[in-house]
């Protein structure tokens, strides 16, 4: 299971400032245009995937552990978060980003309270950093991070309906690729300096990318994956 640690108050501050456009789009590949009552949407951060869900459901519960994630939280008219372990029943069981934070344990939990058809979607992106990388002449490493983690490995009952990956591109500024790669541990460990504080790394970060990229908006190009269950084979 995947440490916590950076989803800390500099953690929290860099999802509000910047997630890529990709929630949405990603889920859509699975729900297409089905509908649903609520969702309950864990490990929701600041609400990205909560929002990206708000299109496919009446209404959505966002539920996450870190304080400071909830703190930064985009309000929306059909969005609860909660830092509670929600007992309410729900059709949609979401993990946008979060099945490798949580413990087999946590997901038996948290399917107690789907409805018997209801169906959970298991969703997360990886964004190619690889040509930012090499202009900033770092080399990459891998992140040791599980994109597909499947429910399936776990003796849960449950039927894949539909596993779907696509690529996907978007545009952002300096700022927000600055605010993007600092949520990456393993980009984080490659740009860290000894001594400096995530303030001034984020600003020595900022800098190289403004000196070095050739253009002030960027093209990024990413993996989204996305796999649908039903609650019972
Ligand atoms: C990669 S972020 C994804 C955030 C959001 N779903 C999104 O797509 O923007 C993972 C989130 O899971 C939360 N998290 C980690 N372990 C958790 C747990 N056991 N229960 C609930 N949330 C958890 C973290 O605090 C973090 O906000």
């Amino acid at each position: 299971m995947h440490k916590i640690e950076e989803y800390g108050i500099f953690g929290a501050l860099n999802y509000k400032n910047f997630r890529p456009p990709l929630h949405q789009p990603i889920l859509s590949q699975c729900l297409k245009n089905q509908a649903f009552n609520l969702a309950l949407d864990v490990g929701c951060g600041v609400g990205h995937s909560s929002i990206g869900l708000s299109h496919f459901c009446k209404r959505v519960t966002g539920y996450d552990i870190s304080k400071y994630m909830l703190k930064h939280v985009i309000k929306h008219e059909k969005i609860t978060y909660t830092s509670t372990k929600p007992i309410i029943e729900y059709d949609l069981l979401c993990f946008f980003g979060s099945l490798n934070y949580v413990t087999e344990s946590d997901v038996i939990g948290f399917i107690k309270n789907l409805t018997i058809n209801g169906k959970i979607i298991c969703c997360d992106f990886k964004i190619n950093y690889n040509p930012i990388l090499k202009i900033l002449k770092i080399n990459p490493s891998e992140k040791g991070y599980n994109y597909q983690k499947n429910l399936n490995d776990y003796n849960l009952n449950l039927k894949l309906i539909e596993s779907k990956s696509s690529s996907f591109e978007f545009e952002c500024d300096s700022i927000q690729l600055s605010h993007l790669m600092l949520t990456e541990p393993n980009i984080k460990k490659l740009i860290s300096k000894k001594n400096v504080g995530q303030k001034k790394l984020s600003q020595i970060l900022l800098k190289e990318l403004n000196d070095e990229l050739p253009s002030k908006r960027i093209k990024i190009s990413s993996k989204g994956y996305c796999m649908l269950y039903n609650n019972r084979t």
